[in-house]
């Protein structure tokens, strides 16, 4: 595929389409909504509105991180704090798809909706790319951002119209796009991160303090397994207690499970074969976590897990 004529294809119709409106894209600090973002800027300059919704279950610094990197590169981000709709929506929810409904209807009912308005945009961004669809209409991917292809027209009940320049292409492609637009690094070569964020990683309650258990927890494992080049690694928070000791005090402390794998796209999955010293330094670090006694290395291939756990 030639990405060259790929971006200024999308760029015309961008522009095409838009024509003298404003346009919106909530920014997730991922390859595929950073990349959605650098297009509509390139498009639109400042007829393009970008959003990053902070709504409590992002990895360490990730807000001030993605506003940041992308204030450098002349794209104006709005940062909007949702930490409160968020963590009153998930309070009490211990059931994984209630969880995620929850985070869905969250963001859009009442968070995006909100800005939409503000923004008096009537173009929405979605980064959805050719698996999301795929997945989505056979049944094994639960998407929201596909709005049309699953029967919804925003623009008949809503009165805008979703804008999807990644639709024809897999994440490879995107990453192309994203060197070729000038994205660093950090953005184009980024593992992969749910849209439900942290949430998909916490079994149980979602509350503050154990959003900051597991994310102390991420920002550990994703310093330390940086260096595989595993498709993806993470820290998953357990609902379970296991006895410990601790400075000759028992105590009944948290689990939490490191998780890393090697795929091709997400559809299997097998755990990455870590070395032992590898394992064991995560382990320590992860146990000198307050309240954590216990780390586990997850060793299920995709099927029969799931890569979240939520
Ligand atoms: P699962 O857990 O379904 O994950 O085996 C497969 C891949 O998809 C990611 N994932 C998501 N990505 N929104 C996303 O954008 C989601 O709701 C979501 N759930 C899972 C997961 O990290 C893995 O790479």
């Amino acid at each position: 595929m030639d990405y060259k004529k790929f971006v200024a294809d999308q760029v015309a119709e961008i522009r095409a389409a838009v024509g003298d409106g404003i346009a919106i894209n909530a920014l997730s600090g991922g390859v595929d909504s950073s990349v959605v973002s650098a297009l509509g800027h390139r498009a639109l300059g400042k007829q393009m509105k970008t959003i990053f919704v902070d709504n409590a279950l992002m990895r360490e610094d990730e807000p001030r991180r993605v506003v940041d990197l992308f204030g450098a590169m002349g794209i104006p981000v709005d940062l909007i704090d949702a930490r409160k709709d968020f963590l009153t929506a998930l309070k009490g929810l211990t059931d994984p798809e209630e969880k995620r409904q929850a985070i869905t209807d969250t963001f859009y009912a009442k968070v995006f909706v909100r800005c939409v308005k503000k923004s008096k945009a009537t173009f929405l961004f979605h980064g959805t790319i050719l698996t999301d669809i795929e997945e989505t209409v056979a049944g094994i991917k639960r998407q929201h951002n596909i709005l049309e292809q699953i029967g919804i027209n925003p623009e008949k009940q809503y009165g805008y119209k979703v804008l999807e320049p990644l639709k024809t292409l897999r994440k490879d492609g995107v990453r192309e796009v994203a060197r070729l637009l000038g994205l660093p690094k950090e953005v184009s070569e980024r593992i992969p991160f749910p849209g439900p964020a942290l949430a998909t990683r916490i079994v149980g309650d979602v509350t503050e303090a154990r959003l900051a258990t597991v994310r102390a927890a991420t920002a550990i494992v994703e310093e330390e397994l940086a260096s595989t080049g595993a498709f993806q690694y993470f820290a998953v928070l357990l609902s379970d207690r296991a006895t410990g000791i601790r400075n000759n005090r028992r105590e009944f402390g948290q689990i939490i499970v490191v998780r890393c794998i090697e795929s091709k796209d997400a559809r299997e999955a097998t755990a990455t074969r870590l070395s032992w010293d590898k394992l064991e330094r995560v382990c320590q670090r992860i146990v000198q976590l307050p309240d954590v006694n216990r780390c586990l290395y997850d060793l299920t291939p995709k099927p029969p897990a799931t890569v979240e756990y939520v």
